[in-house]
């Protein structure tokens, strides 16, 4: 398209059914945040929206398991979510619900234009009912066989393994989530949007006009559905959590989920319009607006076949430019998975590494899913904090921003005669907002991220070599001149590195003292050094019209500070955990064993006693050596359980001891009986012991 006159950057509204984790924000909110920020700097008119997708069935059910109400699950989960995304600085120009009442009347009306233009098939069917519970079955109330990939547990509307979008009575086996039961067919009457009408459109658009400008992952996945033919898809849904389907016949139904959440961007851009006192109208439906879509890829065929068909048939709207989807994030092997707490959540992050947000943003950056599944490891993580922000970008700042307080008390010495290292570093460091640009352009923010640390590599590289320090001995003047260049380089970094490290940035424009101070009540994180965008700090710093001599840097403060490997041990122990505990979970219960005769159990002599001495077995790793107060009489027992407890743990606890059990000598200990033990979720051992402590030693356990 030609050049844009404003932008629509919209990201994918996350479902409000937990908190969001770096899968999330590597996915989608990172580069789409990064985008916004990088046009705003180049001067660009630009509605970025986002907000919490509050409908669909995966809301009513964990209202269901905590015995809430949706709303009172989508209240909850929206706060967190928002302010998640505020900590991390991402800047939506606005965040909306769809639960919001602008959302229902907008996406009301989209369906009832489509309705009175004719869009919709309207068709009594056979939908999947659930006769125990007494509703129908629609999307995740439902799982069953995926028809294309055979995966079990596939979604009524989509397989999470193939990404298939489908039916829910195309289901091989289907079950109920609620009860489990196998569902009946029963006929009810709804909307469907015939996709296969808008087949030929699909095909022009995407497949001649989109082939080479969008990623290979995202126009491939698109071809393979038109490929397969495309059929009529219901919006409605029998539930009662939604908006209720605003025409005759709606009765007890609801829009479809994914029918109303893209509709949630053009609600959030007029719920923003009309606080701006703007108009949301061109934002949507002017040619020259570039709209762009930000998705994982699970997202894929609702934003580039669903919702087009949606904006194509309503007939006023413009068509996305870009749906630069990305693949999935995993974490230390693993897929992220909401259920099994598998996640690194953001709020938790932000309580373990306060103030870190700049490198999580960078590390998911330099490692983003762009192109492949990818994963997260925290040895990764440690590996682009320390050796890259800290030892490079960090270091070079602060070897500038010290030494110029130091030799010049802070104010930026007039360059001498350049050298013909010089002229190349200062030709170089030009180079990059337009390398950083053409990267940012392609959406290939991974890259762009890389030669922004390209950038503080040159500056580390130049200061290392002409070590100032050292020349300062002999030639002032030449000193003069390396640090006016380095000063150059840090200007530069301070304005490039704003999408990607918006935190970092604001100090850093506060140390050179190049923020904006007219800004009131301190600053805001884009635009803020007058008149300088992305555009033209080239040509200030070709003029020499940048970081100028007499301009006064503030006091040195360090960026970064290196990640310890105990801090990432306590990620993975944290990690190890949760996988104990699902294992654990997954653990089938073992079977009862035979069944044995009062008698039998009468034979068991088990008693209360404490243990009042215990040392480790020399030379075995899971062995305790215990001296057990039994009631009857003080014995040795020696117990396998080294590897949960310290000996000095378990003096003094109460415990319960099978006492008539046949003595057996362990590694040339006698043991004459045993302590009875069970197995927490996470495979520790805890003593099956007597609560109450007045119970007395010797009593009988029956
Ligand atoms: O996959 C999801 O998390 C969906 N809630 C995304 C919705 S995007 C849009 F269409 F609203
Ligand atoms: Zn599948």
């Amino acid at each position: 398209m030609n050049t844009p006159k404003r932008y629509t950057i919209t990201a994918a509204l996350p479902y409000t059914n937990g908190p969001i984790h770096i899968g999330h924000l590597a996915g989608v909110y990172v580069p789409a945040d990064i985008y916004s920020r990088y046009l705003r700097l180049q001067g660009h008119d630009v509605a970025f929206m986002c907000g919490s997708d509050e409908h669909g069935v995966p809301i009513t059910l964990k209202a269901k398991k905590e015995g809430v109400s949706p709303q009172d699950i989508v209240d909850k989960y929206h706060a967190i979510i928002k302010q998640s995304f505020v900590d991390f600085g991402i800047t939506f120009d606005n965040y909306s619900r769809t639960t919001a009442k602008i959302h229902h009347e907008t996406a009301s009306e989209f369906f009832k234009t489509l309705y009175d233009k004719g869009e919709f098939i309207e068709e009594v069917t056979e939908q999947l009912y659930d006769a125990e519970a007494n509703q129908f079955l629609a999307d995740r109330f439902i799982i069953g066989t995926c028809p294309k990939c055979g995966n079990e547990e596939s979604y009524g509307d989509q397989c999470e393994v193939c990404g298939t979008s489908h039916n829910a009575t195309d289901l091989i086996n289907p079950k109920s989530v609620i009860t489990g039961a196998t569902p009946t067919l029963k006929k009810t009457k709804h909307w469907f949007l015939p996709l296969d009408k808008h087949e030929d459109f699909l095909k022009e658009w995407i497949l001649k006009e989109h082939k080479k400008d969008w990623k290979p992952n995202v126009y491939g996945q698109c071809k393979s559905w038109i490929d397969d033919g495309l059929r009529p898809r219901a919006v409605t849904r029998d539930l009662d959590w939604g908006i209720p389907v605003p025409v005759e016949g709606g009765e007890g139904k609801v829009l479809y989920v994914w029918f109303d959440a893209p509709i949630g961007y053009i609600s959030a851009t007029k719920e923003w319009a009309e606080r701006e006192g703007k108009n949301w109208e061109p934002y949507w439906k002017d040619k020259d607006t570039k709209l762009v879509h930000f998705i994982g890829k699970d997202n894929i065929v609702f934003h580039c076949i669903i919702f087009p068909a949606m904006l194509k048939a309503e007939g006023s709207f413009i068509l996305p430019d870009n749906v630069p989807a990305n693949e999935f994030l995993n974490l230390e092997s693993n897929k992220l998975s909401t259920s099994k707490n598998w996640a690194v959540w953001l709020h938790e992050y932000l309580q373990e590494f306060p103030n870190q947000q700049d490198v999580l943003r960078y590390a998911l950056t330099a490692n983003a899913p762009e192109t492949k599944d990818n994963d997260f490891t925290w040895k990764d993580f440690q590996a682009r904090n320390n050796n890259e922000l800290v030892a490079i970008f960090g270091n070079f700042i602060n070897r500038v921003v010290v030494l110029t307080n130091k030799y010049y008390d802070g104010i930026v010495p007039k360059p001498n005669k350049f050298t013909e290292k010089d002229i190349t570093t200062l030709s170089l460091t030009r180079s990059y907002p337009k390398k950083i640009e053409n990267s940012i352009e392609r959406y290939r923010f991974r890259e762009a991220s890389q030669e922004l640390m390209n950038l503080a590599r040159l500056g580390n590289k130049y200061i290392a070599d002409e070590e100032p320090w050292k020349v300062i001995k002999e030639d002032e003047c030449r000193v003069q001149t390396i640090m006016y260049i380095a000063l150059q380089i840090a200007g530069c970094l301070a304005v490039l590195s704003e999408p990607f490290l918006p935190f970092t940035s604001d100090k850093l424009k506060k140390l050179l003292n190049i923020e904006d101070k007219s800004m009131e009540g301190g600053y805001v994180s884009d635009r803020y050094i007058k008149g300088i965008t992305w555009e033209n700090l080239v040509d200030r710093v070709v003029l020499d019209n940048f970081i100028i001599p007499n301009h006064k840097l503030r006091k040195a403060e360090l960026l970064f500070s290196k990640i310890e490997d105990s801090a990432i041990q306590a990620q993975l122990d944290k990690l190890e955990a949760t996988k104990k505990i699902n294992e654990a979970e997954e653990k089938i219960v073992e079977p009862q064993k035979d069944t044995i005769t009062f008698e039998d159990f009468t034979k068991l002599d088990i008693r209360v006693g404490t243990i009042i001495e215990a040392e480790k077995m020399p030379k075995a790793k899971k062995l305790l050596v215990l001296k057990v107060d039994t009631g009857i009489d003080v014995r040795t027992i020696v117990s396998g359980i080294a590897e949960s407890f310290t000996a000095d743990e378990v003096v003094g606890k109460k415990v319960t001891v099978l006492v008539n059990l046949a003595p057996r000598v362990l590694r040339g200990v006698e043991s004459e009986g045993m302590i009875l033990m069970t197995e927490t979720q996470d495979g520790k051992l805890v003593f099956v012991n007597p609560s109450d402590a007045n119970v007395a030693n010797g009593l009988h356990i029956s």
